[in-house]
């Protein structure tokens, strides 16, 4: 296979160029814009023939926009007789929608599977996503990159003799078993039930977590209501404010300022695999590029 060639959508500008920058490559020069209609064109603008092409798109903030833009690149880089085709979501959208959780719902992650294999997709790179079994959806070579050691690495200067990692879901609970045997502590989880698409109750708390500083993490932020909900069951069994909260993605959406404002959660830790917003949480964020320009360049074997 030749030269790399980098495509980077538009939703995450700077995290494609620091992660053009880490594989030392210039993305490939492209056109995409929308038409009066609202409909996107892309074209790219110079050769990918013959190429390992990687298509880099976040699909967080205008989803639908972001995911039709990547699968319109991946199809042009395949029009133009790429030599591979490989799309790096560092955030993959609707993960979550991987079942019917009730009637007669659309499996929504299957069904953007099959798109991506549609446009001609044939790896994809997923930084955490939602659940790792995302990757029996796609009938093609998938390869999860993780940033938990480095969401690990941050959480460490917090770590006390009382510390417990604390998911607040059990779909979380091997997430914070993971952090926990990085950071030496014990683990619980928080039993949480989704009531609506905003809205989650958590009462029971399994673990010990009284009198303990609990450091909460899952694989996203987005309503707040999640995190808001386990803070106040964590309270609710005698703990103490959790010194912080940790995710992969933070996506931060609607009211999530509000809402975590008032959750008594110390400190917010995030990777950048989504376009950050001014937020006056207290936030630190950890670079996903080396992660995700390690999974490339290991890929095409640079
Ligand atoms: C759900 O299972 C996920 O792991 C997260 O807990 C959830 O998506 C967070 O969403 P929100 O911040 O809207 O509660």
């Amino acid at each position: 296979m030749s030269r790399l060639a980098l495509l980077a959508g538009s939703a995450h500008p700077a995290l494609a160029r620091a992660i053009a920058g880490a594989l030392e490559v210039s993305p490939v020069e492209l056109r995409s814009e929308r038409f009066p209609d609202g409909e996107r064109h892309v074209e790219i603008l110079e050769t990918v023939r013959g190429r390992d092409v990687y298509v880099v798109q976040s699909t967080a903030g205008d989803p639908d926009g972001a995911l039709m833009e990547a699968l319109q690149l991946a199809d042009a880089a395949r029009r133009d007789d790429a030599g591979r085709v490989t799309a790096v979501f560092p955030y993959f959208a609707y993960a979550r929608q991987d079942r019917r959780a009730g009637g007669r719902e659309c499996v929504a992650a299957r069904l953007v599977a099959d798109l991506v294999k549609a446009a001609g997709v044939e790896r994809v790179v997923l930084l955490d996503p939602h659940s790792t079994a995302l990757e029996g959806f796609f009938g093609m070579p998938c390869e999860i990159v993780s940033a938990i050691p480095l969401l690990a690495e941050a959480l460490r200067p917090l770590v006390t003799s009382s510390t417990v990692v604390v998911s607040p879901d059990l779909g979380g609970a091997k997430l914070a078993s993971q952090i926990a045997a990085l950071l030496g502590v014990s683990a619980a989880h928080v039993h949480k039930e989704r009531t609506g698409p905003t809205r989650v109750s958590a009462r029971r708390v399994a673990g010990d977590v009284r009198d303990r500083t609990p450091l909460l993490v899952d694989d996203m932020i987005s309503t707040g209501a999640t995190l808001k909900a386990a803070a106040a069951a964590l309270a609710g069994a005698g703990a103490a404010p959790p010194a912080a909260a940790a995710a992969t993605h933070g996506l931060f959406v609607g009211d999530a300022v509000g809402i975590l404002s008032e959750s008594g959660i110390g400190r917010f830790v995030v990777t950048d695999s989504v376009p950050g917003r001014n937020t006056p949480l207290p936030l630190t964020t950890v670079g996903a590029a080396p992660l995700l320009a390690g999974a490339i360049a290991r890929l095409s074997g640079n």
